[in-house]
């Protein structure tokens, strides 16, 4: 199975499934002598872990990240760092019902005809649990951008959504509610849809906005590599994710130049920010700032007509514990995943500066 890696010089590559014995990863390219604060990188865990409130999935993990190699008095030595997070609350017996069934808009289908071998527990390496690994690797690229500030928050859920720019919201309210959305009364709208959608056992999808400030000019190139194509195969590589736009995004197609075009200040810093902080692939210094769009969790506890592995039409009902909408828990994951892109490209452009 290919594509288990992602980054260039700060490469992150995972393993293991929902229901196996653990998950854990290796960060290759992180550069020595970064002294590791390993309560923020177990903060980030927390914030992704399920059970953590009542509207996200109720299994139970503590998702505690232990260190193998690569750190050295509590600093990271520059050779690979290796970890592990043990599964303990899996219940997979939830699963057997779906051993021979696909759920629809699940991985089950394309998974199985693909490799012809299926872990159904959990949905196997198709799980959003592997996405633990990643918030571990994000945090520790964090803290390596050290001055970069990093904030994803939750824009929306269903119909509901904040209407107002990322410049109105306090980025300090947003762990103050479940849902992770900095405008307090939006966020007990969006929490009570939640648990609404919850009761039917029906899912829900929403929209995380990240913004990335104090981000250097210079990072990305012009062609393939450039930074907002990595971002968006960041983001797009999330379990769930269906949509990717940055600055003026899907909007933009509906303006003219006029209006659109950023106007210069003497200083090279722009007076309106519609591109997004990236120009030509390549940051400018203003902030980059990019909205994920997550779909509705396919597993609802709703009856289902679907299809068997024989192709026989039958009904299936979801069971277990699943997340009724994600974006509160996908939060953490869309800043991880943020913070190995300018990790990567931070490295990268140190090393091309070297060639100059
Ligand atoms: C944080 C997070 C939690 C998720 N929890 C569930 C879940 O409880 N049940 C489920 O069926 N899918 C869940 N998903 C989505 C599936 O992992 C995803 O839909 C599946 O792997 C198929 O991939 P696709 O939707 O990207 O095509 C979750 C996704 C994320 C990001």
């Amino acid at each position: 199975m290919a594509g288990n890696s992602f980054g260039k010089l700060f490469k992150l590559t995972t393993y293991g499934e929902s229901h196996g014995k653990a998950i854990g990863g290796i960060i290759d390219g992180c550069p020595a002598g970064i002294q590791l604060d390993f309560e923020a990188i177990q903060n980030e865990m927390n914030r992704r872990k399920p059970g953590q409130s009542k509207i996200v999935t109720q299994r139970k993990e503590p998702d505690t990240v232990e260190f193998y190699s690569g750190i050295f008095e509590g600093a990271t030595t520059g050779t690979p760092i290796g970890f592990i997070i043990h599964n303990t609350n899996q219940k997979s017996n939830d699963y057997s019902h779906i051993k021979d069934v696909y759920r629809p808009s699940h991985a089950d289908y394309t998974y199985d005809k693909k490799y012809g071998v299926r872990d159904y527990r959990g949905g196997g390496r198709s799980s959003a649990r592997e996405t633990a690994c990643r918030v571990v690797a994000g945090a520790i690229a964090k803290q390596f951008l050290n001055g970069i500030k990093i904030n994803a928050f939750t824009s929306s859920v269903g119909e509901i959504f904040i209407d107002k720019p990322y410049q109105d919201l306090d980025f300090s309210k947003i762990e103050n509610n479940a849902i992770r959305c900095p405008d307090e009364t939006i966020a007990q709208q969006m929490i009570s849809k939640v648990e609404v959608i919850k009761k039917q056992g029906d899912t829900i999808g929403g929209t995380v906005t990240c913004v990335l400030q104090n981000v250097p000019s210079g990072l990305g190139e012009p062609v393939f590599d450039k930074l907002h194509a990595e971002l968006g195969k960041a983001m797009l590589s999330i379990n769930a994710v269906k949509g990717f736009e940055y600055g003026s995004g899907f909007c933009g197609a509906k303006m003219k130049g006029s209006d659109h075009n950023d106007k210069f200040n003497e200083d090279g810093s722009t007076q309106t920010n519609l591109s997004g902080g990236v120009q030509g692939g390549i940051s400018n210094g203003m902030d980059i700032y990019f909205r994920v769009a997550f779909k509705p969790v396919a597993t609802t506890l709703q009856k289902q007509e679907t299809i068997n592995s024989k192709g026989e039409t039958v009904e299936m009902q979801g069971k277990g514990r699943h997340d009724p909408c994600v974006v509160p828990r996908a939060v953490p994951i869309v800043e991880a995943m943020a913070a190995l892109v300018l990790a990567d490209y931070t490295l990268l452009r140190r090393q091309e500066s070297k060639q100059w």
